[in-house]
């Protein structure tokens, strides 16, 4: 039997690659093997969403936990170059944009093992973000590139990708979605909320910097004057937040709280007046729901989130948090980006199965 193994590493890796190991166990063709890089690594950064989205215990964990990215991303690379040796795939599925993609994608070229990258051509055009130098070198190496948006097959092309490479197949993340959905409710503690904002921040530019985060709660604390606010702190977040000037004992109606599971967070979204987030994923979960999004960055790697879905670039001006949530528009007409059906999982199966020619 010929052999996939998956690699994922960090919390927005989990909820794309359950469906497509869902997909490819149906076809009952391949061995397939998860590989987990223990890029993240907390009970509630990782361990959850195993539960939650039915991936199984992974067959290997390379332990690699929180490090400076060259570190990150080399202790990545040396654990799988063994790894991958011994067991000799026919292909290995990569996810997103994370550094044990791009780790995984350098060592699969350098021992021509063939690999498949999902959520491929997305392009911020900030090469600031680490994310972004990942799926930029991640997506020159790739064999098989399966695409969320047709605005990614053009970044591709433009980039020299061999068009025959390139697969339109939609957003397995809508797949888990849908999937999920019936399932989620909101947290206990917070089953009384209404109207309430839902926050999530964590890229480096936003929280990194004292500064910034300082107004970012100065606002956020403005805003829970009008609406409950619900803040899910990232770990990353909260390394910084020790460090800024709040009583964080005392933030009346602005909601602190960990990191929360995938069925508890989607019933929060889609619950929520509105999201304000930083985050890749959300932008297009939020779209899909519906649910009005502003997200506070400068540019997307997701552009039909804004040009066709209820997402909205906010910049980083984060003394307009507050006034940015009165001008959201609530009967602002939007749609549901093309092949974001559920079966993008299916679709890639079936183009592995092809590629694989079994
Ligand atoms: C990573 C991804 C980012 C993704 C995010 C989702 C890269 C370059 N970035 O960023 O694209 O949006 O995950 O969460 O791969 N930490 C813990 N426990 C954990 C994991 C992390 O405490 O389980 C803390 C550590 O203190 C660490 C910090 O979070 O220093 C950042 O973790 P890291 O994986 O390096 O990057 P993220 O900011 O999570």
């Amino acid at each position: 039997m010929k052999k996939i193994i998956h690699v994922v590493g960090a919390r927005p890796n989990f909820m794309k690659a359950a469906p497509v190991w869902k997909a490819i166990e149906d076809l009952q063709l391949f061995e397939q093997i998860l590989v987990h890089t223990g890029q993240h690594y907390d009970k509630a950064m990782s361990d959850i969403f195993f539960k939650e989205l039915n991936l199984p215990k992974p067959n290997y964990n390379l332990n690699i936990g929180s490090q400076t990215h060259a570190h990150q991303t080399a202790a990545i690379m040396i654990g799988l170059e063994d790894l991958l040796l011994n067991v000799s795939p026919n292909l290995v599925i990569v996810y997103g944009d994370v550094n044990s993609t791009v780790a995984a994608a350098l060592v699969c070229s350098k021992i021509y093992i063939p690999f498949a990258h999902v959520e491929a051509g997305l392009r911020s055009f900030d090469r600031r973000m680490p994310e972004e130098i990942n799926r930029l070198v991640t997506d020159q190496l790739a064999d098989l590139l399966f695409t969320p948006s047709q605005d990614a097959d053009q970044n591709l092309l433009k980039e020299g990708i061999n068009d025959r490479k390139i697969h339109f197949v939609g957003n397995v993340m809508i797949d888990t979605l849908k999937k999920l959905l019936a399932k989620a409710n909101p947290p206990e503690k917070y089953a009384e909320l209404n109207n309430y904002i839902l926050v999530t921040l964590h890229r480096p530019s936003n929280v990194d910097d004292v500064t910034n985060l300082n107004s970012i709660f100065d606002s956020l604390i403005e805003v829970s004057k009008t609406f409950p606010v619900i803040f899910p702190i990232h770990p990353r977040t909260k390394n910084v937040l020790k460090k800024i000037d709040i009583d964080l004992n005392n933030t009346g109606n602005l909601h602190l709280t960990d990191p929360i599971g995938y069925l508890e967070f989607l019933g929060l979204m889609q619950n929520a007046k509105a999201v304000i987030t930083d985050s890749g994923g959300i932008q297009e979960e939020t779209t899909w729901l519906g649910i009005p999004c502003l997200t506070v960055r400068e540019n997307t790697e997701r552009p039909v989130t804004v040009t066709m879905g209820t997402n909205q670039l906010i910049g980083l001006d984060y003394h307009k948090i507050p006034q940015s949530i009165h001008n959201i528009e609530l009967d602002k007409e939007y749609d549901i980006p093309p092949l974001w059906d559920g079966s993008s999982a299916r679709r890639i199966a079936g183009i592995i199965k092809d590629y694989l020619a079994v």
